[in-house]
């Protein structure tokens, strides 16, 4: 994974900047000094490469709805695509190192809107006497206890805390939401929940 590959996230971005700087000046000296030689072109075609890697490792770290992933419950199916959507939002902050403020404020609503989502979801399964209520609602505290354990870790490396931090909210919530959440379906459907 990049992130695993990169943990100094500034330094590799500073790492990789330079290496296209120092492409692009050997492509254009090339196209100067001689333009039909393959290693000139080569330079070129790597270039126009470039962007394409870029793409596809980027996209590698977002999170995408499947249907799948339905509950069955369109409140709730609605909620985790926004959690989903959150997730990506933050990947995005940090992908671009848009600075420590955007990032934490990305995280902050990633995190208060899971509390919202959990509050709901709580609601529903305690108001119909769901069987499995309690260890559901356990899951959803633990989740909370890791999520402060890695971001006290914050003021030590904030890189690498953040990633930490949203590698960790991206598979939980992917497990939880297609594992967990899918076993109180039936119930609350039959229940009459939409
Ligand atoms: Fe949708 Fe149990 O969280």
């Amino acid at each position: 994974m990049k992130n695993n590959l990169c943990q100094n996230k500034k330094m590799c971005m500073f790492g990789v900047s330079l290496l296209i700087l120092t492409l692009v000046v050997a492509a254009i000296l090339g196209l100067l000094a001689s333009p039909t030689s393959p290693v000139t072109w080569a330079l070129i075609a790597v270039l126009v490469v470039i962007p394409f890697i870029h793409k596809k490792m980027s996209s590698n770290q977002f999170v995408e709805w499947k249907d799948e992933y339905s509950v069955g419950i369109d409140s709730i199916d609605q909620q985790h695509k926004r959690l989903l959507n959150l997730i990506n939002q933050l990947q995005t902050a940090i992908d671009y190192s848009t600075g420590e403020q955007f990032e934490r404020e990305a995280l902050d609503e990633l995190v208060d809107y899971t509390k919202t989502h959990f509050t709901y979801e709580e609601g529903l399964m305690r108001d119909n006497d769901y069987p499995d209520f309690e260890p559901h609602k356990l899951q959803h505290e633990k989740m909370f206890e890791k999520v402060r354990e890695v971001l006290s870790e914050y003021e030590q490396d904030q890189d690498t805390a953040m990633t930490n931090a949203v590698n960790y909210l991206k598979d939980w919530l992917i497990n939880h939401i297609n594992g967990t959440d899918k076993e109180y379906s039936s119930y609350l459907i039959g229940k009459g929940v939409k």
